[in-house]
């Protein structure tokens, strides 16, 4: 069983130490001052022949050991590690050291932890998937959660806007036909004055009231106050059609394969008069294939992309368009160069009404329809910001919408 290596300097450990170490189920070498084997027991001949099936011998397990272990083993007393051997198994080893007398006494034990290791490794991986799955779990139930509120506010926005709209068109239409009363009327004064003269009895009167009355001032004035008026109600328009949007109300475009990049390159189109004298743009398209949508709905989410893009750069900054293709899905991303968008926003931008921006610039609905839009094609919209060096907002959308009756439809 245990073996003593005749050819190599005996060093006197004792006959009970011996005995103990053949029955004990954990490798030992025992070494002398040159690091020569004395005794290797059962258990390390064992161990050995699961090393190097093929060379069995004890002396494979102490060329596991690094070099660099006696070092501390010979300073502190004992080293400790893990060595994995190219037969895979795994090796704990412990090496001691220390001086018996004139004697230099170095042992090293060793135990096979292949499976301990194993089951570590197993155990890792399975709480990765499953933090995996949790951080899965936790971003579909808020994806859920936004879906479920745009859908409530969506049918409040619709019902507000259908009783908006209304008012809104008469007021719109009253407002230009008082324009044309207002300068009727304005010309039909100037006309009697004109007529009248200087000489007539009447006129010194009609210039006193004239002047009490600020005729003049008015006269200048409400044609520009109408006009204002209108662009107020032009606004408004313009708010419910967002809310029209956000809500999906009136919209049946069909499903068609498009390129994207055409609709990007018209939306830019539009909003690009706002952009150009403090925006570069980049592109960088790649190849895509085209992809089933409602374009015009696209084209909307766009361009709201673009201008909260624009709306980041307070100065000059770059825009960065970037398209292309990952799995079945095609992504379309917008970067930009402006403000950034601090951590504690980035929970709310999607939010309806969420508005960082003063009154007039913005309303809040812009990526909330964005949103309800991605969704509703079965995509995602992804951010990532830095305050003070911008945001990339990412569409990604599937290539096919799913038919009617698969999953997800
Ligand atoms: N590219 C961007 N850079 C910085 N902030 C942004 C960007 N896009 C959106 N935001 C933030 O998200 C908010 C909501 O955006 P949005 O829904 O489009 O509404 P609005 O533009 O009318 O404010 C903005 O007010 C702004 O604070
Ligand atoms: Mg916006």
């Amino acid at each position: 069983m245990s073996e003593e290596t005749s050819s190599q300097p005996r060093t006197a450990w004792s006959d009970d130490l011996l005995w103990a170490l053949s029955v004990f189920d954990t490798a030992v070498l025992l070494l002398d001052g040159e690091l020569r084997i004395t005794h290797a027991n059962a258990a390390a001949h064992a161990l050995a022949a699961r090393v190097d099936p093929a060379h069995p011998d004890p002396s494979v397990l102490l060329r596991q050991l690094p070099a660099e272990a006696w070092a501390p083993a010979c300073t502190i007393g004992r080293w400790r590690g893990e060595v994995a051997t190219a037969s895979g198994v795994v090796l704990q080893v412990a090496a001691y050291c220390g001086q018996r007398g004139n004697e230099m006494r170095r042992f090293v034990v060793l135990d096979d932890v292949t499976a301990r290791v194993a089951r570590e490794h197993e155990l890792t991986s399975r709480h990765d998937e499953l933090e995996r799955t949790y951080r899965r779990l936790a971003s579909t139930q808020e994806q859920l959660l936004q879906t479920e509120k745009m859908a409530s506010i969506g049918q409040l926005a619709a019902g507000v806007a259908h009783e908006i709209n209304n008012p809104i068109g008469y007021v719109h239409s009253n407002l230009g036909t008082l324009r044309d009363y207002a300068s009727a009327l304005i010309s039909l004064v100037e006309a009697y004055g004109r007529e009248l003269g200087t000489e007539h009895p009447a006129s010194a009167h009609l210039q006193q009231m004239r002047e009490r009355l600020d005729i003049d001032f008015i006269v200048g004035d409400l044609p520009q106050l109408l006009d204002e008026s209108r662009e107020g109600i032009e606004r408004v328009t313009k708010i419910v059609q967002d809310l029209k949007e956000f809500s999906h109300v009136g919209r049946d475009e069909p499903v068609r394969a498009v390129d994207l990049h055409k609709g990007l390159d018209s939306t830019l189109n539009i909003v690009w008069n706002d952009l150009k004298y403090k925006v570069r743009l980049e592109k960088h398209y790649g190849e895509i294939p085209p992809v089933e949508c409602h374009p015009s709905e696209l084209n909307q989410v766009f361009m709201n992309l673009l201008i909260n893009a624009g709306q980041s750069i307070a100065e000059r900054g770059t825009i960065t368009l970037a398209t292309g293709v990952d799995n079945e899905e095609v992504w379309v991303s917008i970067a930009d160069s402006g403000c950034g968008i601090p951590d504690e926003s980035l929970a709310r931008i999607f939010d309806p009404f969420y508005t960082t921006k003063p009154i007039g610039r913005g309303t809040g609905l812009g990526l909330a329809i964005c949103y309800g839009i991605v969704a509703k094609h079965h995509g995602r919209i992804e951010v990532s910001s830095r305050l003070g060096f911008g945001s990339t907002f990412r569409v990604v959308l599937p290539v096919q919408q799913p038919r009617p009756g698969q999953p997800g439809a």
